[in-house]
């Protein structure tokens, strides 16, 4: 005999058929103090020139900056992150070290225009290096250049202690070089900087999602890619278990998943496995372009598609979203 069903008695849709039913039993929510808004930041004045492929997106000047961080703090943000496209780029990335750096000038505006807001800085050299990669160069022999892991981990210490002289209150190494958390961490504590946290791209795939960004940050590498130090998508998720537990190792304090939305499995296994550990999921720039351009054809709605992705995020496990909508979702929050 067919066991009885448990129809008409069971019914879901008695969780769903009152809308403050469906408000009482959520459990994700979004809140705009666990967002991360990130910026770009060019030398000049008055300068907010658009972004192409990340439509609402801008390179600004140090002075339009200013005005961001003093939105994205009346908006309650989590914090902002700064990447810097500095004036004149070199094979070491040197204006990322530089005290007039150009962001180092720019944690130094934020911080003066909202003192309170959350200033990140993302530490890497891709951005300031001509060649494009996100550290320094060596010839692995017949020609065939890499980044040179531990010479780039020196260059990172001095980065990241420019950067918190400069004033930053938080460290997002994105270079995934090895050891980068470590010698960081070591250098910031050498010089008394024992309160700055880390929070580290721990786990961070060469991903084609980057492809918006890099014309953002003006980052695109002039030769080769980065599968050489960025994880392979295709490998097992047990890889991004290891370099998380790594990093937590060596010091970090908050880890990050990037990209977020094809890896959400990754986000749930770690924050699973590390449930004490914040954890962030980078929502990166080609995630960006793709909603706004369907949204800009009409074919989805962008504010329902970005609050369903944020949410997704939050129910694998993150805790802290980093998203180019944070101000956006933080009015769509409020209204
Ligand atoms: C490296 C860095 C990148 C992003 C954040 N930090 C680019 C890369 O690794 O190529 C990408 C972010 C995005 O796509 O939104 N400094």
């Amino acid at each position: 005999m067919a066991k009885p069903t448990p129809f008409p008695r069971v019914r879901m849709r008695r969780l769903r058929y009152h809308p403050a039913v469906r408000q009482l039993v959520r459990s994700v929510q979004l809140t705009p103090s666990n967002l991360i808004l990130p910026l770009f930041v060019r030398s000049g004045k008055q300068i907010r020139q658009p972004i192409g492929a990340m439509p609402g997106q801008f390179q600004l000047s140090v002075d339009q900056l200013a005005n961001e961080a003093r939105d994205a703090a009346n908006l309650g943000l989590g914090g902002i992150i700064l990447f810097g496209i500095p004036e004149h780029k070199d094979s070491m990335g040197s204006d990322s070290c530089q005290d007039d750096g150009i962001i180092q000038q720019a944690i130094r505006a934020a911080k003066e225009a909202a003192p309170e807001l959350l200033v990140i800085t993302d530490v890497c050299f891709c951005e300031y290096t001509d060649h494009g990669h996100c550290g320094v160069l060596h010839d692995r022999g017949a020609g065939q250049m890499d980044v040179d892991n531990d010479a780039t981990l020196k260059l990172l210490g001095q980065q990241a202690l420019s950067h918190v002289r400069a004033g930053a209150d938080l460290i997002a190494p994105s270079g995934m070089m090895d050891g980068m958390v470590g010698v960081i961490r070591e250098t910031l504590d050498q010089q008394g900087h024992y309160h700055i946290p880390i929070m580290s791209y721990a786990v961070k795939y060469a991903s084609a999602f980057y492809g918006p960004f890099r014309d953002a940050a003006e980052s695109t590498p002039q030769f080769g890619d980065r599968r050489t130090y960025q994880m392979d998508p295709m490998v097992s998720a047990a890889q991004a278990l290891r370099e998380a537990e790594l990093d937590l190792e060596e010091g970090a304090d908050l880890i990050m998943v990037k990209p977020a939305l094809a890896y959400l499995d990754i986000v749930r296994q770690i924050s699973e496995t590390y449930p004490g550990t914040p954890l962030a999921a980078y929502n990166v720039s080609g995630e960006y372009s793709m909603v706004k351009a369907a949204a800009a054809q009409g074919w989805i709605d962008e504010q329902s598609v970005v609050m369903e992705s944020l949410g997704a995020m939050k129910r694998a496990g993150a805790t802290t979203l980093i998203t180019y909508w944070a101000k956006e979702v933080a009015q769509w929050l409020v209204t």
